[in-house]
């Protein structure tokens, strides 16, 4: 019998050698996700605003980040999926475009509350007021914790345009004059005008864009009678 020759490199080298066979795994791995991941930062529907999606106003923008301080995300999620019963209940499912000016993201996982990505307009300024210093003022059966201290604390605008800028940085379009004005903006607001201003914007451009499109979609099914 003749002598198997072994080539310089085979598949039984690889399995016969734990060291290479890491080392070639991770390559492999490494190589996958980036063949999934680098796409997404050139992808159209996922670097272009949906319609309607503008950058958060610099109250918005505070009560967003009251919103990251508080922890509000361990409790609620901001991504509808594309179920019948999570559209019926919540509206139209999320898409990556509405996301294009949150950095970080705040898709959440977990659900003890709901979830509030399209929460905007929903209920009344007061109403939210009310349910921040005290849940169960509004939903008796609530366990959500109250944050009554919103209300008493002043928003800080010393750093709003660092952030602004900062924001600017990683592909958030603020115009100067935008950056110039976020100080004003924020005199004498607290903390609650904050985080009520932001949760009042949540989903609005989407379903405005919605809304115009259903419309439309009236007008030419009328038009074609
Ligand atoms: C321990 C979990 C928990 C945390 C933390 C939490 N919530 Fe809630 N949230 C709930 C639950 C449960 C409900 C449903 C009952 C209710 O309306 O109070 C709810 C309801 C809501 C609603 C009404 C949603 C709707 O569609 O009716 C809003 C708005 C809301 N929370 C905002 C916030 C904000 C803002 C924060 C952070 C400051 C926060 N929540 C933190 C559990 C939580």
């Amino acid at each position: 019998m003749s002598k198997k020759k072994t080539p310089l490199f085979s598949h039984e080298t690889l399995e016969k050698n734990i060291g290479l066979m890491i080392i070639a795994s991770i390559v492999v791995v490494i190589f996958a996700g980036l063949v999934q991941i680098v796409p997404l930062f050139f992808q159209h529907s996922t670097t272009t605003p949906a319609p309607g999606i503008k950058p958060y106003d610099s109250l918005s923008l505070i009560g967003r980040d009251l919103y990251i301080r508080e922890g509000c995300v361990g409790c609620h999620s901001q991504q509808i999926r594309m179920l019948r019963a999570e559209v019926q209940r919540y509206g139209p499912y999320s898409v990556a475009g509405e996301s294009v000016y949150d950095h970080p993201f705040l898709w959440g996982s977990k659900r003890t509350g709901p979830d509030l990505t399209r929460v905007g307009a929903r209920y009344s300024d007061e109403w939210h007021r009310i349910h921040l210093r005290n849940p169960r003022d509004v939903v008796p059966e609530s366990n959500m914790p109250g944050y009554p201290w919103l209300a008493e604390r002043t928003v800080d605008g010393s750093d709003v345009q660092d952030r602004m800028k900062a924001l600017r940085f990683v592909g958030v379009p603020y115009t100067d004059a935008e950056i110039d004005a976020a100080p004003q903006a924020l005199v004498g607001k607290t903390e609650e005008d904050a985080m009520v201003a932001y949760l009042q914007g949540l989903g609005v451009a989407m379903r405005n864009a919605q809304l115009e499109e259903d419309a439309k979609a009236r007008e030419t099914a009328a038009g074609g009678k």
